[in-house]
């Protein structure tokens, strides 16, 4: 069932209402995810530089059509996301790095795609392997409020019981408007028997994992393709643990959401980030 709500999601989000923002795009609603059900009274917002590896995208569709997902600065040039946030007739890119108030423009600074690189196995369907990267067409420069997050070992921990920051501009709630503020919620990672349960149980596998807010709180949170980061693991640094894919619903429960796991994924991203495989840009 999750299936269809994903693609639905997507399809209604070509459909909806957009809005323009501060820099004068216009937005059309990504899906479900976003930040938590109960926001006003738990949902945090960030403040500049808390956050530096976390990217804002707006992705421009062969109809000049925008969308926004969120994403992670993983070396200087680029960028990791969700597969699904590029697969429908995406051609090009932009990424908003060190802003955390989208109304400010004295913050940050915008880079642009050259080009897009969708993991070649993901399944629309079951969201199997939902990754992908952006490259910029320049080297972002990093300073204190801009900062490359680390990737995960690949050690095989299944994180279990541990708790996991999220980030993203997304809806404020079930139809409310996206966030202009970058939000933040914790979530604590489950078994994946969990969301085996709720979601299609063959394609809940260790490439995926399964996470949930505390008590009752929604799960939705953060933009998709946004990530969930071990903030400060080490000496300030932060650890890149998962990707924002899918949720049940449209936020309103309390279902745990299921992350793309990076550290199975840390072959592909190494092989796409040397060989290149540039494509002519968009
Ligand atoms: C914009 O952001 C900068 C840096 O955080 C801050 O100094 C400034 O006060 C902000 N401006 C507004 C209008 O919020
Ligand atoms: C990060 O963790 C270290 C201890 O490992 C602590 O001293 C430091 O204050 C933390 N930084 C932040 C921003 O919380």
């Amino acid at each position: 069932m999750y299936r269809l709500l994903i693609l639905l999601g997507f399809l209604n989000s070509l459909r909806a209402d957009g809005f323009f923002d501060s820099d004068g795009n216009f937005f059309y609603e990504d899906i479900d995810f976003l930040t938590p059900e109960d926001r006003v009274s738990n949902g945090q917002t960030a403040n500049l530089g808390q956050f530096p590896y976390h990217a804002k995208l707006d992705l421009k569709n062969s109809e000049g059509r925008y969308f926004r997902c969120g994403g992670s600065l993983i070396a200087s040039e680029w960028i990791v996301t969700a597969a699904h946030c590029l697969n429908n007739g995406i051609v090009s890119a932009r990424a908003v790095l060190g802003r955390v108030n989208l109304r400010n423009r004295t913050q940050g600074k915008t880079y642009h795609s050259d080009d897009l690189i969708v993991h070649q196995d993901f399944d629309p369907d079951t969201l199997e392997n939902d990754i992908a990267l952006i490259h910029l067409d320049e080297s972002v420069e990093t300073d204190e409020n801009i900062a490359i997050i680390d990737l995960p070992e690949d050690d095989g921990d299944d994180y279990v019981g541990d708790v996991f920051t999220v980030t993203g501009f997304g809806r404020l709630g079930r139809n409310k408007p996206l966030s202009n503020t970058l939000q933040y919620t914790n979530l604590k990672v489950r078994p994946n028997r969990i969301c085996q349960r709720l979601y299609n149980s063959e394609d809940f596998d260790d490439t995926k994992l399964c996470c949930k807010g505390k008590d009752g709180e929604s799960t939705c949170s953060g933009d998709s393709g946004g990530p969930l980061a071990d903030v400060n693991y080490s000496n300030n640094r932060n650890r890149l643990i998962g990707l924002v894919s899918f949720g049940k619903g449209s936020c309103e429960g309390k279902n745990p959401s299921g992350f793309t796991k990076v550290a199975a994924y840390l072959d592909w991203l190494s092989e796409q980030m040397e060989v290149g495989n540039f494509k002519e840009p968009c």
